[in-house]
C-alpha cells in the first residue's frame, strides 16, 4: 500500500471522539519506536511439564491411520462438547463441562445476548442506549441461533446478519505512526466511521445502505463437472451525508458462529506462533503470519484471533466492539455513548445518551460486558456425528491428501494457565491455526487490518460447519457467505491454498463426495 505523507490533514476530523485522546497520547510515545510487528523471540508453551508436552506431541500428531476414528476425535470441544441433539439449538448449548454458578451466569449472558436494546429514554431503563446509529437490536440478530449470519437474498430482504466495514488508507505522517505502532489497526472513513450503520433512531436516517451484485463465475472440475460461484461486488447507496472519502475500502463480513470461542481464546499463543512460516522456510508455498494486534486492556501486543482477520485478541474486546459499534451502547471498555457516529456527524452526536447516572457511566455497566463475554465463551462444540462411517473416513484421508490441514489444522490442547478452569488443558480440534494466510486475489477486499493484507484471511475455524443448515437454514460460507456450498467455499481458495483447491478439482465425483462428507460430520 502507498504510504501518504503529503497533506495535512486533521487528525481530529479523521478520528472518532473516542480515539482522540488516546491516540494523541500514543503518537507522541510510540513515534520514536515504531515497533516491528512480529518482534521479539517467539513465546514457549511455558504451561507444561516435560511429561505433559509429551502427552500433547503425541495427541496432536496429525493423523495417519484412516481405516477408523481417532481416540476423543467425536468430543470436538474436549470435555465441553456437547453430546445433545444435533438440531437447530445445537449452537445455543452451554459447554458440557460448566460449573452450576457458571451455568447460572451463562444463562443471565444468554438473556442479555438476545436482548433487544431501545432507544432513551424508554420506561423499562434498564435497556435504553440502543444507537443513535446501528446495525441491529440485538447481537442474536446477526449471530442467528449462535450461528451464523448470511448475504440478503435480494434487495428487499432486510435481514442484517451482515455488516460492510469501511476504512481509509493513511493520508499523513501521524496517521502512519497510529497503524505501525498499532493504536488503531485501520483509519474510520472520516464522516461515516468505522462501518456502515443501516439503521438509526426516528429522527436520524441510517447512513446509507450495502447493495451487492453478483457475477457469474464458471468453474470447471477435471472430471468435467461445472460448478457455478458468485462474486460479489459491493456499493453503497442512500448515503445520509454525501458521498464517502474517494479511496473508502469496504469490506463485507457475516457474522460468525459463536461456538468453541473460550477454547479458541485458551490456544496458547505458543501453539500459534510455532505454526506460523512467514517466510515459507520449509517451502511448501504456505506461510501462515500471526496477527500481532494491540490489546485494548492491557495496551501489550497479542496474536488477534477475533475476527474474519483476526484483528481483535480477545472475547470481552470482541464483544464491547460489538456493543459499541453494533449496537451503539457503550461499555466501561468504550465509553463513548454515540458508538460510531464521527464528529462530522453532530445531530447523531446530539441526540439523548441511554447513560443514567445511578447505573453507572455507560449505557451498559458492569456486569453486563463480563456476561455476555461469559456467553460469548463458553457455547459448546457439538459432537461429531458419522466420524467413524467409512465414507467420512475417507473423506477424511482426502482432506488430509489434498493439503488442507497445513492450515486447517485438526488439533491442538489448550493451555494448563487458560482463563477459566474448563478450558484448561482441553484436546480440541477446531480445524484452524489461528493464522493468516494470503487466499489469493479473488477473495481479497482490497482492505488492509493490522497486520493482515487484503487477501489475507484468518483460516476459518471447521468444527460445527456442519450444522449450518441445520442451525441456520443456509449453507452460505466464507467471510462475506458468497459461497452457497462447502464445495464452492473449497473452490474461492486460492494464493496459499491454490494447490490445495486445485487437488480437490482433480478429485473424482466420488472422492468429493467423501471430502464433503467428512466436512458435514464437523
Ligand atoms: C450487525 C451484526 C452483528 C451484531 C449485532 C453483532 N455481531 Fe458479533 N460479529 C459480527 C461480524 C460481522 C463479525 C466478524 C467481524 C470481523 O470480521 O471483523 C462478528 C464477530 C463476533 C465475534 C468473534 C467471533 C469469531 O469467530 O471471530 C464475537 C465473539 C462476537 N461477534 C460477539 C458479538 C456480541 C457479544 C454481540 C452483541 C453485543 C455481537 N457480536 C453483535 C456481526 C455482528
Ligand atoms: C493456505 C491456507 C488454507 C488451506 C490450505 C485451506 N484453507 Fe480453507 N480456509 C482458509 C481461510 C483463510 C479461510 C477463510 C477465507 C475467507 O473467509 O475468505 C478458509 C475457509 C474455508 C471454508 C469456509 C469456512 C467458513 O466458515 O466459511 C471451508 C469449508 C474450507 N476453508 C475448507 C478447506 C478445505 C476442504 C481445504 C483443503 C482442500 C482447505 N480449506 C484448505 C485457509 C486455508
Amino acid at each position: 500500500m502507498a504510504v501518504c505523507v503529503k497533506g495535512n490533514g486533521s487528525m481530529a476530523l479523521f478520528l472518532r471522539g473516542r480515539d482522540i485522546v488516546f491516540a494523541a497520547a500514543v503518537v507522541s510515545i510510540l513515534a520514536a519506536m515504531a515497533m516491528p510487528a512480529q518482534a521479539g523471540n517467539p513465546p514457549i508453551r511455558d504451561d507444561l511439564s516435560e511429561e505433559d508436552a509429551a502427552r500433547v506431541a503425541v495427541v496432536t500428531a496429525p493423523a495417519s491411520d484412516f481405516s477408523a476414528a481417532e481416540t476423543f476425535e467425536r468430543m470436538a470441544g474436549g470435555a465441553g462438547t456437547s453430546l445433545a441433539a444435533a438440531d437447530r439449538d445445537a449452537f445455543s448449548r452451554p459447554s458440557a463441562n460448566l460449573s452450576r454458578e457458571r451455568r447460572a451466569e451463562f444463562a443471565l449472558g444468554n438473556a442479555l445476548f438476545k436482548k433487544l436494546w431501545v432507544s432513551a429514554p424508554s420506561s423499562t431503563q434498564a435497556s435504553d442506549g440502543l444507537g443513535p446509529l446501528y446495525n441491529a437490536r440485538s447481537c442474536l440478530r446477526c449471530h442467528v441461533n449462535d450461528g451464523r449470519g448470511r448475504p440478503p437474498e435480494g434487495p428487499d430482504d432486510r435481514s442484517v446478519s451482515m455488516l460492510l466495514r469501511l476504512s481509509v488508507p493513511p493520508r499523513t505522517v501521524e496517521e502512519r505512526v497510529l497503524l505501525d505502532s498499532k493504536a488503531l489497526l485501520r483509519l474510520p472513513e472520516p464522516t461515516y466511521g468505522g462501518q456502515l450503520q443501516e439503521l438509526g433512531l426516528p429522527g436520524l436516517p441510517a447512513e446509507g445502505r450495502m447493495s451487492i451484485s453478483y457475477e457469474t463465475v464458471t468453474v470447471e472440475m477435471n472430471d468435467g463437472d461445472i460448478v457455478e460461484l458468485r462474486r460479489p461486488i459491493y456499493s453503497v447507496a442512500g448515503l445520509s451525508h454525501g458521498p464517502m472519502h474517494d479511496d473508502v475500502m469496504l469490506s463485507a463480513r457475516v457474522a460468525p458462529p459463536m461456538i468453541g470461542l473460550g477454547l479458541l481464546e485458551a490456544i496458547h499463543p505458543a501453539d500459534i506462533f510455532a505454526k506460523a512460516d512467514p517466510d515459507d522456510r520449509d517451502g511448501d508455498g504456505i506461510s501462515g503470519r500471526v496477527s500481532v494486534v494491540r490489546d485494548k486492556t492491557s495496551g501489550a501486543l497479542l496474536p488477534g484471533r477475533f475476527g474474519w482477520k483476526a484483528s481483535i485478541a480477545g472475547i470481552a474486546q470482541q464483544t464491547a466492539e460489538a456493543f459499541a459499534f453494533d449496537i451503539g451502547i457503550s461499555t466501561p471498555m468504550f465509553p463513548d455513548p454515540f458508538g460510531d457516529c464521527t464528529l462530522a456527524q453532530t445531530e447523531c452526536r446530539s441526540h439523548q445518551t441511554g447513560v443514567q447516572k445511578r447505573l453507572g457511566d455507560t449505557e451498559a455497566p458492569d456486569p453486563i460486558l463480563d456476561l455476555v463475554a461469559l456467553y460469548a465463551r463458553n457455547l459448546a462444540v457439538p459432537a461429531r456425528r458419522g466420524f467413524s462411517d467409512p465414507g467420512v473416513l475417507r473423506g477424511k484421508a482426502l482432506f488430509y491428501q489434498a493439503g488442507c490441514p497445513a492450515c486447517h489444522t485438526p488439533k491442538f490442547v489448550t493451555g494448563r494457565n487458560a482463563h477459566q478452569p474448563e478450558h484448561r488443558f482441553q484436546l480440541i480440534w477446531p480445524y484452524t491455526d489461528m493464522l493468516l494466510h494470503d487466499m489469493g486475489e479473488g477473495l481479497s477486499d482490497h482492505r488492509p487490518v493490522g497486520d493482515a493484507t487484503g487477501s489475507e484471511w484468518r483460516t476459518a475455524p471447521l468444527w460445527g460447519i456442519g450444522l449450518t443448515q441445520t442451525v441456520n437454514g443456509h449453507a452460505y460460507f466464507l467471510h462475506d457467505g458468497r459461497a452457497r456450498s462447502l464445495i464452492e467455499a473449497i473452490l474461492w481458495h486460492g494464493g496459499e491454498a491454490r494447490q490445495a483447491r486445485d487437488n480437490v478439482a482433480a478429485m473424482s465425483r466420488a472422492e468429493r463426495r467423501d471430502l464433503i462428507r467428512f466436512l458435514e460430520s464437523l
